[in-house]
């Protein structure tokens, strides 16, 4: 099939090399003319597992196309991907801005039956004011259908969950638009146990935001037990590995730490919250959610300040910045926040990631950036592990104390053995023990 991909961010960029290397024809278009650049080389502006691989593959195959035309790839296809952001506004809404704009321009380019996928995270009955745009704005005569198939690709794993999805989710009002989803899924689907799941458009859009909703609340709430197991006595892991083992609940998604970021759950936590209250409908779970994330990275921040006491000139590394591993987004990064907090305190900060420290420079230019780990600790007074990196999980603890001034480590994310730090001559500071 022909498919534009309007937008090519993270989920814009994965789902047009995904569905190109699939065998469709695709056109990703964006505006920017710096990520352009780089895309019509055959570079990922960003950095994802195995993305740049999949992307030579189908850009030699023919199938995957780079342009600035959105005319041009609108006219030419039969589907239309809206992937463009959805940021929040200063009232907490999904800003729908570009989702408008690109509507516009399908309205204007709409050439003969068209399936406009609205993959963008929006709040329910987005579709629908697509829809009306659409028509306000088309000239007569030409058919078309609004679906909503939401994405639940994570970053850091987004071509492998886009190649081998959980399930598929199909919001769609007609045959011919459910059929075409269909068969442009066929490669994914075909001979697997994939579930496809038809909705209506509304439900599809409220599967997504509730689904991230979940998921954010089960990390709060993980949060929440090492809040209470900080002050009780207890220990966190203890607790929520035993709270896991109840099949109804499982572990994954019960980490507490340092609390959720990226640009998908604080942005969509936010909206939902708004999109709940127009509904008439009590947002206060979510507003816990939130908070209680909030409240992870102060309490952490408070650890920091409580056990340094004057941290004017005091020196810091910080060992992670992106908000996950394997991604070098920093998004909502919770380390960002807790650099902001330590240089406004005073602190020297050095800073080491093994992907994300080109995008952190261009917000914090002044902070020192080390080409390892070993090398971001020198003459420190603490170190403070903000990602679970894998190369940060098989650190050597006893050549990281050598070269620091005090062996003090704030430990975020669960990185660190507190019996191997202690071993190695460090105060270990977690979360939840
Ligand atoms: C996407 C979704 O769109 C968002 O709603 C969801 O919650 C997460 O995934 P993401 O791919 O992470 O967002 O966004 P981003 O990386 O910012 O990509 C959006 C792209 O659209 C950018 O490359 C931007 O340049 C492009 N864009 C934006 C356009 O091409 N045209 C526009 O009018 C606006
Ligand atoms: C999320 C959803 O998982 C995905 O389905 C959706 O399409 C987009 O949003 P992503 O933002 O890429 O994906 O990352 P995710 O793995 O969900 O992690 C989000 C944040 O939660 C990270 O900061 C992570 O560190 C944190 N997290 C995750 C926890 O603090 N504890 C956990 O148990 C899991």
């Amino acid at each position: 099939m022909n498919i534009a991909i309007i937008g090519t961010g993270y989920v814009g960029l994965t789902t047009g090399t995904c569905l190109a290397s699939v065998g469709h024809r695709v056109i990703c278009v964006d505006n920017d003319e710096k990520k352009l650049e780089m895309l019509l080389e055959g570079k990922s502006p960003i950095y994802e597992p195995g993305l740049e691989e999949l992307m030579a593959k189908s850009i030699a195959q023919g199938n995957l196309i780079f342009s600035g035309n959105t005319k041009q790839a609108i006219k030419e296809s039969e589907m239309v991907f809206i992937c463009v952001n959805t940021p929040p506004r200063h009232d907490g809404h999904a800003d729908l801005k570009y989702v408008e704009k690109v509507a516009r321009e399908i309205a204007e380019h709409l050439n003969g039956y068209k399936v406009i996928v609205d993959k963008s995270t929006v709040p329910v009955q987005t579709a629908e004011k697509v829809k009306n745009t659409i028509e306000r704005y088309a000239s007569e005569g030409h058919e078309f259908d609004v679906v909503s198939n939401p994405e639940f690709l994570r970053e850091g794993t987004a071509v492998h969950d886009t190649l081998y999805p959980d399930r598929i989710v199909i919001g769609a009002e007609s045959e011919k638009a459910r059929n075409a989803m269909i068969s442009l899924f066929e490669p994914l689907i075909a001979g697997k146990d994939v579930p496809v799941k038809i909705t209506s458009v509304r439900s599809a859009e409220l599967i997504k935001h509730g689904a991230n909703t979940f998921l954010a609340t089960k990390i709060s709430f993980a949060n929440l037990i090492a809040e209470a197991c900080e002050n009780a006595g207890a220990d966190a892991y203890e607790v929520l590995d035993a709270i896991g083992l109840d099949a109804r609940i499982g572990r994954h998604f019960l980490n507490h730490g340092i609390g959720f970021g990226g640009s998908c759950f604080p942005k969509d936590i936010k909206a939902f919250k708004k999109t709940l209250e127009v509904l008439g409908v009590d947002p206060s779970l979510v507003h816990s959610v939130e908070s209680i994330n909030q409240n992870a990275i102060d309490r952490f921040i408070q650890k920091i300040e409580k056990t340094l006491w004057v941290l004017d000139g005091k020196r810091i590394a910080i060992l992670g910045l992106s908000f996950k591993p394997n991604t070098d987004d920093i998004r909502n990064s919770p380390a960002l926040k807790i650099i902001d907090k330590l240089l406004s305190d005073g602190v020297v900060v050095s800073a080491h990631d093994p992907k994300a420290m080109d995008k952190t420079r261009e917000l914090f230019p002044d902070i020192m950036y080390a080409n390892s780990p070993y090398e971001a600790v020198k003459g420190c007074d603490a170190v403070v592990f903000c990602t679970e990196w894998q190369e940060y999980k098989d650190i050597n603890l006893r050549e990281l104390g050598e070269k620091m001034q005090t062996r003090i480590l704030f430990d975020g994310r669960g990185v660190i053995d507190p019996k191997n730090a202690n071993d190695n001559g460090f105060q270990y500071y977690g979360m939840g023990r």
